[in-house]
């Protein structure tokens, strides 16, 4: 079986719901699925996994959530070379440049990201959760 992992940060649960889809979308039969919050996530989840998706939203100016989901991509930095991953997040009011940035920074670092990172304005609609399902898809790609 292929193992994918669906790691995420979320305040408010938009980026939680994002999370729900992304893992829905990346599930068939050869394939098996676990969706972590990030404290629940450990470097061995990343090891582990053939593929990963990670999800946080845009907090402080534009950047990631500080106290959990920075460290832990800061700690996984050097496990995703050459590893499918898709990244994703929910944001209010700006204009995306956090997940300009830590796509750039997971591509340095050697990840195969499998689309551009999906941002979602608030909560997930019907068709911006379609889209997180198609995302996961993508980690079966
Ligand atoms: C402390 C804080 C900082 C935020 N900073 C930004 C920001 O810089 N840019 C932006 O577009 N949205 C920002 N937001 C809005 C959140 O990204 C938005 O509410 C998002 O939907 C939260 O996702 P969640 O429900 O998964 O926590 C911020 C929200 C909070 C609480």
């Amino acid at each position: 079986m292929k193992k994918v992992a669906v790691i995420y940060w979320s305040g408010t649960g938009n980026t939680e719901e994002m999370a729900k889809a992304v893992a829905e979308g990346a599930k068939n039969d050869q394939t098996e699925v676990s969706l972590l919050s990030v404290s629940e996530a450990t470097a061995d989840t990343v090891k582990n996994a053939d593929a990963i998706a990670l999800g946080c939203p845009s907090m402080g100016a534009e950047v990631l959530e500080e106290s959990e989901m920075e460290p832990f991509v800061a700690s996984i930095e050097s496990l995703v070379s050459g590893k499918s991953l898709a990244l994703f997040g929910s944001y209010g009011w700006g204009n995306g440049e956090w997940m300009q940035d830590w796509s750039a920074r997971m591509s340095e670092h050697g990840a195969s990201l499998v689309a551009e990172g999906l941002i979602v304005m608030n909560n997930p609609d019907d068709s911006a959760l379609e889209e997180c399902k198609a995302l996961g898809r993508k980690l079966n790609g």
